[in-house]
């Protein structure tokens, strides 16, 4: 199996990873005249930017003329509890509204209202509606729309490429090292910069929306082995509303746009016990907020008989809800014969969304590695402690574009293809160091490591669980560098998938790190044993991987203050203070 033979493809930039921020990327730097190469590990049409179902986020104000960029500025920072990075929540909210345009003219066709503009919806602790959508599959659309453009001009898409490495001389990065994921060809990828668009960790917790084998933490593990950082790993987001049957999908997301279109939250007393929880914002309070209450209610014995909760939109006509969620309709109709038209979904929380991830600057979108910039979900920062829905569409949409310029700037400027036979040399020992020849199999260990991450680290843990799930990751690692992992020498799938639990096995590590580390409870981070919001802990922590002694290191980072411009405009914006001001500094 093992081989030092590699072809060889050249381009100016190198993206990789096929989802939207990738695509939007690699469209900015085409439509800037340079070369690019696109590579996913899964089908282009497939990757996980087809599961933000609900909508995309821009304060246009066609349905509510109040909403502006600085309410969904303040929105989006205060909801983040004032650990998110505020000139890239600021970007965002000026942003979308230029973005959501351009992807609805290059063919997305959002829903509209009578007058041409497009409608919007409400999403939670969003003060106005601001969510544009195509129906329930706005992710869908949008994807639909980059591959698109992204063929007509021109832009080579590599299908089935599993990035194992990337190549650095002289903290600079020249390319990546990929892995063909059915044929166990190997190809080194050279080129003057590099984006990462590899997306999140959620795939590693038991119940996650994500799809087998996507959203593993590989972004994160190759960032780390280049010498990135990463920021605030255990700011992971539970969705509320995970599909709970049947087994084998169970996690699979129930779209917010449910709740957003007048869904109900109802305990197995028939109590919609959302007034206990937030009583003026209900089911379209934050995803921590209804997510801690569905799981509140099903911990405390009021939940349904298969663990979770009731949610119901029986009381909308069929016509409606045919016209605003019909693939939630048809998922539930297909997966269990349910009409929801007629009878309530069940649901839970789900591990949906890496809110931490590579450490990058707000503007550019670069890392600490010169030639490497990550945007989408695999970077961090912009969320902060708790995503609104709707946010992440956005996202990958502007810093997509973002990084894609700013990796045309900096290739127009070091036009010197760098090259290490080192690098490269040290790229084939790390997959050459799987023989295969051990007596554990992968996809158990898989499995055990998202039983682990959902038991020990999951909607809310404390110092022991953490501990005990950082031991257990441990025990798999030394597996795995005592090379007892048994492979299959014609299947090249076990191979990635044993790369793949490397990375997961690393971003599992960084996330409990992190997570021990914050003594305290503030958005999705919830710990019972440290159950307040504390303000001396207004601060994110930074992991980084000691070439050394290969430990991740953890340091404290204070949040910088707010630019007086910004704490103007939460001050003017915020109807309600949920901090008190405390986090305003
Ligand atoms: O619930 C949803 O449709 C998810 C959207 C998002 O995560 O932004």
């Amino acid at each position: 199996m093992s081989t030092k033979n590699h072809t060889t493809q050249l381009s100016n930039i190198l993206v990789i990873g096929c989802g939207g921020a990738g695509l939007r990327a690699a469209i900015e730097i085409r439509l800037s005249g340079l070369e690019v190469s696109v590579l996913g590990k899964r089908a282009k049409t497939d990757s996980h930017t087809v599961l933000a179902a609900g909508g995309i986020n821009a304060a246009f104000g066609n349905v509510d003329s109040e909403d502006s960029w600085e309410q969904h500025f303040a929105d989006t920072y205060l909801e983040g509890y004032g650990i998110g990075d505020a000139l890239q929540v600021e970007i965002m909210a000026k942003e979308s509204p230029a973005s959501v345009n351009e992807i609805d003219k290059w063919g997305a066709n959002f829903a509209k209202l009578d007058n041409g503009n497009l409608d919007q919806r409400f999403f939670g602790a969003h003060t106005y509606r601001r969510t544009c959508y195509s129906g329930d599959f706005t992710g869908l659309s949008i994807l639909n729309t980059l591959i698109k453009k992204a063929e007509r001009l021109g832009i080579l898409i590599h299908d089935k490429q599993y990035v194992t490495e990337l190549l650095i001389k002289d903290g600079t990065c020249f390319g990546a090292m990929s892995l063909n994921t059915s044929t166990f060809e190997r190809t080194v990828h050279l080129a003057n910069a590099v984006i990462i668009c590899t997306g999140g960790h959620t795939r590693i917790w038991k119940r996650s929306s994500s799809r087998r084998d996507e959203n593993t933490g590989d972004g994160y593990h190759l960032g780390l082995k280049a010498g990135c950082k990463l920021i605030d790993m255990e700011m992971v987001q539970f969705h509320p509303s995970g599909m709970l049957l049947p087994r084998d999908i169970a996690g699979t997301l129930v779209t917010e746009a449910v709740r957003g279109e007048g869904g109900r939250l109802i305990n197995n007393k028939g109590e919609r016990f959302m007034v206990n929880y937030d009583k003026e914002r209900m089911e379209l309070s934050t995803r921590d907020r209804v997510t801690m209450a569905n799981y509140t209610e099903i911990l405390e014995g009021r939940g349904t008989a298969n663990g979770g909760v009731y949610l119901d939109i029986t009381h909308k006509s069929k016509e409606f809800i045919m016209e605003k969620i019909p693939s939630i309709y048809k998922q539930f109709l297909e997966t269990q014969n349910l009409d929801i038209s007629k009878k309530p979904m069940e649901v839970a929380p789900t591990a949906h969304y890496s809110m931490g991830g590579i450490l990058i600057t707000p503007e550019e979108h670069s890392t600490s590695i010169k030639g490497l910039y990550a945007a989408g979900e695999v970077a961090g920062g912009l969320h902060g402690a708790n995503r609104l829905g709707g946010n992440s569409l956005a996202e990958i949409l502007i810093f997509g574009k973002r990084s894609g310029l700013a990796s045309v700037n900096y290739s127009k400027k070091n036009n010197i293809q760098l090259h290490s036979d080192m690098a490269i040399k040290n790229a084939h020992e790390n997959i050459d160091k799987f023989d295969g020849k051990g007596t554990e199999s992968v996809r158990p260990l898989q499995e055990y490591l998202s039983n682990i991450m959902w038991e020990y680290s999951g909607v809310i843990k404390n110092q022991e669980s953490l501990d005990l799930g950082l031991k257990k990751i441990q025990e798999i690692k030394d597996i795995i560098q005592q090379r007892k992992i048994k492979l299959d020498g014609a299947n090249c799938q076990d191979l990635i998938m044993a790369l793949d639990l490397e990375s997961s096995l690393t971003s599992a590590q960084a996330t409990i790190l992190c997570a021990l580390n914050r003594k305290e409870s503030r958005g999705a981070h919830q710990r019972s044993d440290y159950p307040q919001l504390n303000t001396s802990k207004n601060c994110n922590y930074i992991v980084n991987l000691n070439k050394q002694t290969l430990n991740l290191e953890i340091s404290e980072r204070k949040i910088s203050p707010l630019r007086n411009d910004l704490k103007l405009i939460i001050n003017h914006t915020s109807k309600v203070s949920n901090f008190e001001g405390k986090l305003i500094e």
